[in-house]
């Protein structure tokens, strides 16, 4: 049997990881400035981490949510501190698109609606509603179409005014990365999230923060949304929460009620992956890992910007992004094949860096050296 062919591979096989490192079979070693997808939170094979999950499994690996399962609570409870969202409450499933449809689905319960507005180039998941929220035709399969989602201009206050004044009592939900991440990185406004929190208010819709990439610290506040002072009603989150272990959740405000049956997953919240979820918690916590995040990201934002042959530096704490010139459009191929670096891109040519939380000064400082080593040799070699 083949492979279904759906993902353009680099030709490279991961054998090790460690920390902000990966090696392939043949021993070389690579930068991971792309943190396997943003996924890689506290590090590669953290040994706490592998631990946590060693004893887990030597315990319990798996037993449904029929039974009572404290390591939930324990999360829920933990969660709540680190996040600063005590308050609310969490439903545990297994990845970003699962959450983002939970929550639009949770959405149209509550409120007994059924619009959403999404935001031209949001990446929501592959799911279909999370799919049908995502400003991507060719990701939309025929069954997935439908009138009842609006993509709205990202930071456009008027036209969300507008919007919300036209279809307000009819709008479930509105749905937003707080940075765009498959986008662009694009960062929310903190004016425009205030508007969007005061129209939801006004109007009785449900605001849902998508923090799959930018959230769980990766912007140095748990999430990006923290940058404004707005609480959303439901956060989704996946990605970082289990540092590789398929993990995703949502948290939901206290005044969305829950009920027997209206949500439900067989692997959500099993014991091994709120064993990943806590040991990454704890790790985020024990080794001040948001503070790590705001240092290195500053450190890297400046130092990007001293780059000329670079442009438009922008993002959070180490989720970040650049414009390369349509000439150096092969950097982020050489810097992997050259400099052994990986880094995430977006279209059109813009590098995207998602590199672990816990990056040191030291991997921050070869991987803006290797940069300066390509960007110069590629200057040196223009492409014909
Ligand atoms: C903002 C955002 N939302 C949702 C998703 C979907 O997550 P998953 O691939 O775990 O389904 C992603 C994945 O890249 C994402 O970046």
């Amino acid at each position: 049997m083949k492979l279904f062919d759906v993902y353009p591979i680099n030709n490279i096989t991961i054998d090790k990881a460690k920390g902000s490192y990966v090696w392939d079979e043949k021993g070389n070693q690579f930068l991971d400035m792309y943190g396997g997808h943003a996924v890689i939170s506290i590090g590669h094979s953290h040994p706490h981490y592998i631990k946590r999950l060693t004893d887990q499994l030597n315990k319990v690996g798996f037993y449904s949510n029929s039974v009572h399962i404290p390591m939930q609570e324990e999360l829920a409870e933990k969660l709540g501190r680190v996040s600063g969202k005590n308050d609310y409450q969490l439903f545990l499933c297994n990845s970003g698109a699962e959450a983002n449809e939970n929550a639009l689905k949770l959405a149209s319960f509550h409120t007994g609606r059924k619009k959403v507005v999404a935001f031209k180039k949001a990446f929501h998941g592959r799911t279909s509603l999370a799919v049908a929220a995502t400003d991507n035709p060719a990701l939309i399969a025929p069954v997935n179409e439908t009138a009842n989602i609006s993509f709205l201009p990202f930071n456009d206050e008027q036209a969300l005014e507008d919007h919300f004044s036209k279809e307000g009592s009819d709008i479930a939900a509105v749905i937003i990365e707080g940075i765009q991440g498959v986008g662009g990185i694009k960062i929310a406004k903190n004016e425009f999230v205030q508007t969007i929190r005061r129209l939801c208010d006004l109007h009785g819709a449900v605001y849902i923060a998508d923090e799959i990439q930018s959230g769980y610290g990766r912007t140095g506040k748990f999430f990006s949304h923290d940058f404004a002072g707005v609480k959303a009603d439901i956060y989704t989150m996946a990605k970082g929460m289990g540092n590789g272990f398929p993990i995703g959740g949502i948290l939901i405000s206290p005044q969305i009620k829950p009920k027997h049956f209206l949500l439900g997953t067989t692997f959500g919240g099993n014991h091994l992956a709120c064993a990943a979820a806590l040991a990454v918690l704890e790790v985020i916590e024990k080794e001040e890992l948001l503070q790590n995040t705001n240092e290195k990201g500053t450190y890297l934002q400046n130092a990007l910007n001293e780059i000329k042959e670079i442009s438009n530096v922008r993002g959070r704490g180490l989720m970040i992004g650049f414009d390369v010139p349509g000439e150096m459009k092969d950097l982020r191929k050489n810097l992997l094949s050259t400099q052994k670096i990986f880094t995430g891109e977006a279209k059109p040519n813009i590098i995207r860096l998602l590199p672990s939380l816990a990056l040191s000064r030291e991997e921050a400082e070869y991987f803006i050296h290797a940069l300066k080593k390509e960007i110069a040799s590629m200057v040196l070699k223009p492409v014909v």
